[in-house]
């Protein structure tokens, strides 16, 4: 499936490798624990997340980023090989990515439209993938506003958002919480996959 350029691929993650996912991603948060990251704003965001690469995106007063350490002050743990067999088939084999943002959406957690655009080179494409419960995903434009598509991401979808649509607004408007029961505790699990660039660490 298609929408404004991003590709939806539906179900191509089967239920072992879910569950394999998932392990390896517990994994991470053992290393790199989940955190809720002020926002520029003022606010908190819903969703806990943490990172595993050689960078991890990082938020708080100062501004959105990416950060070579943990707010422990640990490096990210390595991205698991689960999750890169998935970035090569559906991102690219030519090179892997620097970060794995992993958010954790619980009952009432959603992601305001934004853009993908802290990193420093736009040429790769972004690699999400969903698991657990079924979330609500809109789809913008290139500037902030104007008509939007939604659809629902399900446990085992990969989207991509490569080419004209990588820098699209976009985000979750809610989840359809108890619809998966891949997760014990319910919720979700996204996993978006980026490139950032070279010198994306120096300040
Ligand atoms: C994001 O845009 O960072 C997350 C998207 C999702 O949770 O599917
Ligand atoms: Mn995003």
């Amino acid at each position: 499936m298609r929408i404004r350029g991003v590709e939806i691929h539906k179900g191509v993650i089967g239920a072992g490798d879910q569950l394999a996912l998932v392990e390896s991603l517990q994994s991470v948060a053992d290393a790199a624990p989940p955190f809720s990251p002020l926002t520029p704003r003022g606010g908190r965001m819903s969703v806990r997340m943490t990172s595993a690469g050689r960078l991890g995106w990082y938020a708080d007063r100062r501004g959105y980023r990416y950060e070579a350490l943990h707010p422990d002050g640990v490096a990210w743990p390595a991205i698991p090989g689960t999750v890169l067999s998935i970035w090569r088939t559906y991102g690219s084999e030519r090179r892997d990515p620097d970060c794995c943002l992993v958010n954790f959406y619980g009952k009432d957690a959603r992601m305001g439209m934004h853009r993908d655009a802290d990193e420093r080179d736009f040429s790769w494409p972004v690699v999400s993938i969903s698991l657990g419960d079924s979330a609500l995903f809109r789809i913008g434009n290139l500037e902030r506003g104007g008509s939007t598509e939604s659809t629902w991401l399900e446990s085992g979808d990969v989207a991509v958002m490569g080419g004209s649509a990588r820098l699209l607004f976009h985000g979750i408007d809610r989840i359809r919480y108890g619809s998966s029961e891949l997760l014990p505790g319910g919720g979700r699990i996204n996993v978006t996959l980026r490139v950032v660039g070279r010198d994306a660490c120096r300040k």
